[in-house]
């Protein structure tokens, strides 16, 4: 079996923490024990392109126990968990091709293992895959049965291909299934960008100036979060209704100009390019700690960064650079400006990726079963299966709720009764 890794000998670290997020999956788990009796994947070969994280883990081992023989390539350079990574090759048999930092040579390098692999299923988190497929494989899209995408960036980038007329297989837009962004991307997000965050600076978040950028999921998530741990929160946006919104959420609205005047912490999560630029760098407020947490890393213009700086002094602490500014001020930048969720913590917690890794286990699953009936579209995971993956997680969490009588369920789908 071929893989590459950081170091096989981290396997039982990596084991360890694979078993203790199991625990706070309880949805997955009981996919993967149905998917153990009727091996669905049979035959199949599966090559999923996600963040190498504990949670991750116990996705492959859900499609691995349902038949599939899959292998997992990192999504991003820096979110790799290089234990988790060692563990999945040791312990489970997966090849696994991802190490912590690496740079963007092996990162491609990587995923052109996973198109090695051959796959006739792709699982993507942020649609690095199947773009290389389309790029440099074409010919790999007549044996591909679908592809699933886990992130907004990657569903917008799909959507396009479709517009484009050169999406050749169908996808399901897992992101977009509300089992998934409501719950990992607002509360997911919001949880483990002020993690990042806090692991990567110490900052005491209560009394600090923090700038949300983009009032998404992710930005609703981050900005409540903020605010909840006592940070003055402004919110920037370029969309009208949801500047509305976050206004109404109770957070100053303003544009990023104004507000890199006063920010002392900037977190962009727009899944735009250059959120911040040359501009907001000549204006920023002296120690401001700026990071990203949308999936590339192009929120933050790194290269006006550079050379708006006079000198920068890299890792001054794990995941810090600072830039220095000539007029004496100073610029933190953290993780790179890659999601910095993953790159100075551990990403979202099991509990919540639970239901994200539920709804992508059920879309494979989905897909097999409606072989040859999709289009080459990007299509949402039917209702009844979100019903499903909600239903068996709200018991989980040991909460139940009514059900309709049959009187209101008429009541709701007829039109007689008014005033
Ligand atoms: N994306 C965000 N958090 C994640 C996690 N813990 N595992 C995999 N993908 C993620």
């Amino acid at each position: 079996m071929k893989f590459d890794i950081k170091d096989e000998k981290l396997a039982p670290a990596g084991k360890k923490r694979i078993l203790w997020a199991d625990r706070d999956m309880p949805v997955l788990a009981a996919i993967r024990e149905r998917f153990a009796k009727e091996k669905p994947f049979a035959g199949l070969r599966m090559s999923c392109c996600l963040h190498v994280t504990a949670e991750t883990a116990n996705l492959v081992r859900a499609l691995q126990a349902g038949g599939a023989e899959v292998a997992l390539v990192a999504s991003n350079p820096l979110s790799t968990q290089d234990d988790i990574a060692a563990s999945l090759v040791i312990d489970y048999k997966i090849p696994v091709f991802a190490i912590k930092g690496e740079d963007n040579k092996t990162y491609y390098s990587h995923i052109e293992s996973g198109i090695a692999h051959s796959p006739h299923i792709t699982m993507d988190d942020g649609a690095d895959l199947v773009s290389e497929i389309l790029k440099k494989h074409p010919e790999l899209h007549k044996q591909i049965l679908a592809s699933m995408e886990e992130t907004t960036t990657g569903v917008i980038r799909l959507k396009a291909m479709e517009k484009d007329n050169i999406l050749k297989f169908p996808v399901i837009a897992v992101n977009d299934a509300q089992t998934k962004h409501m719950f990992d991307n607002r509360y997911g997000t919001g949880q483990s960008t002020i993690d990042g965050i806090i692991r990567a600076s110490g900052v005491l978040l209560a009394g600090k100036t923090f700038v949300v950028a983009g009032y998404g999921w992710c930005g609703r998530g981050l900005a409540d979060r903020a605010r909840g741990l006592g940070a003055n929160v402004i919110v920037t946006e370029i969309n009208y209704i949801k500047a509305i919104e976050a206004a109404m959420d109770g957070f100053r609205v303003m544009p990023m100009l104004d507000a890199v005047k006063e920010a002392e912490i900037i977190c962009t999560v727009t899944g735009n390019t250059n959120v911040l630029d040359a501009h907001h760098f000549k204006v920023m407020k002296d120690s401001c700690y700026i990071c990203n947490s949308g999936h590339f890393d192009v929120e933050i213009n790194l290269d006006a960064l550079q050379k708006a700086s006079s000198k920068v002094e890299k890792n001054i602490r794990n995941f810090v650079n600072a830039y220095y500014m000539n007029d004496g001020r100073v610029i933190y930048l953290l993780g790179e400006g890659r999601l910095i969720n993953l790159a100075a913590a551990e990403g979202h917690p099991a509990s919540v990726m639970d239901m994200s890794f539920a709804t992508q286990a059920l879309s494979c699953e989905y897909v097999v079963k409606n072989k040859g009936k999709l289009q080459n579209k990007v299509y949402l995971l039917p209702e009844a299966l979100e019903t499903e993956i909600a239903a068996t997680k709200l018991a989980s969490m040991g909460f139940n709720i009514d059900t309709l009588t049959e009187e209101q369920h008429k009541y709701l789908t007829s039109w007689e009764v008014g005033t």
